[in-house]
């Protein structure tokens, strides 16, 4: 059956079969080949997007306006302050105004439950540009950087390992997405950090459907070895107090992508992936903060070591939000 996500909310990955995934793979793929050859074809001219904020954002913002111009819709930017979204405003009514001016509208915010009402009253399609409990977006750049790195496998093939703050926005679309997608997908973490039953469920029956192989584990050593990918994200998320910084680090330091994690793959050409922001060095407020108060000043939830080595392909990985984020709105708004 032909594909078609004309007119379709993106708002997270059990949403869609992995048929529609691999779909928005591989227009993100076309459409990264596209540019790079200088054979774009304009599929959204005369478009209007609208780019809703409650959090600050580097690559998502950056991704969804030049995704957008590159194919000639126009962008409006409503960022943490500044509209009246929540303040004076529900998100019902503005879902409804906006829907008025616009095609498509992105949100990043806190609650699933905000975006999915965004949808609920908005005629045009919300992408999600992530929640405290979902990154839909992230995951279509960290899979197409996974095909890329993946010296010829099919995503059925590889295995990759999400170390740290599992119970997040990143561990869950990591375990989700693979489960969907037929990976073999190892979420290494403190058990108190693992995903809600009801995710780690949902990833079960998909994995049924799917073929994928599921762990979760709190043992390092029975995650890393045979995997092509390792991956993390920082171990407080935005929206999460300060306070939480010292518990954080006492349960996720020996969750750490070291050297010798990438090392236990026991894999050569094992790569390291990570969503960024990272704290690798101490080139940050935050990564100098925590490293005076704890000492740890070689990196938090990976080593600069890891992450100035040539198996960190986040930079790849950043790029292809561009691709996979052009690839959403095309399939859903494009001519
Ligand atoms: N990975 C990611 O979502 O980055 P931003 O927060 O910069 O958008
Ligand atoms: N878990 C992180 C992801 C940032 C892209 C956060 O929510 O802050």
């Amino acid at each position: 059956m032909p594909v078609n996500l004309k007119h379709r909310d993106f708002l997270k990955e059990l949403d869609f079969t992995r048929h529609e995934l691999q779909y928005l793979l591989d227009l993100s793929r076309d459409l990264k080949r596209a540019k790079y050859t200088g054979n774009e074809r304009q599929r959204m001219a005369g478009k209007n997007v609208a780019l809703i904020f409650e959090k600050a954002s580097t690559r998502t913002r950056c991704a969804f306006e030049v995704g957008a111009f590159d194919q000639g819709a126009h962008v409006t930017y409503l960022g943490p302050s500044g509209s009246h979204i929540g303040h004076k405003e529900s998100i019902a009514d503005t879902a409804a105004v906006l829907a008025g001016f616009f095609d498509g509208i992105e949100f990043r915010g806190n609650a699933q439950t905000d975006v999915e009402e965004l949808a609920e009253y908005s005629s045009v399609p919300v992408w999600n540009g992530l929640t405290d409990e979902w990154h839909p977006t992230q995951m279509l750049a960290d899979f197409l950087t996974m095909l890329e790195h993946a010296r010829g496998k099919v995503i059925q093939e590889v295995t990759y390992t999400y170390m740290g703050d599992a119970r997040s926005n990143m561990g869950n679309s990591e375990l989700v997405m693979g489960a969907i997608m037929g990976a073999d997908v190892r979420i290494c973490s403190p058990k108190e950090l693992w995903p809600t039953k009801e995710v780690q469920d949902a990833a079960y029956a998909r994995a049924e459907e799917s073929g994928a192989r599921i762990m979760l584990t709190e043992d390092p050593d029975e995650a890393l070895p045979g995997s092509d990918f390792v991956m993390t994200d920082v171990w407080v998320s935005m929206g999460e107090p300060a306070e939480v910084w010292n518990d954080r680090i006492n349960l996720l330091k020996p969750y750490q992508v070291n050297a010798a994690a990438m090392a236990k793959t026991g894999k050569d050409h094992a790569r390291f992936l990570h969503c960024l922001p990272a704290f690798h060095d101490t080139n940050t407020v935050v990564g100098r903060d925590v490293a005076a108060k704890t000492g740890m000043d070689q990196g938090l939830e990976v080593t600069d070591e890891v992450f100035s080595s040539p198996a960190n392909v986040a930079f790849a990985q950043a790029e292809n939000r561009l691709h996979t984020i052009k690839a959403i709105m095309v399939a859903t708004i494009g001519d």
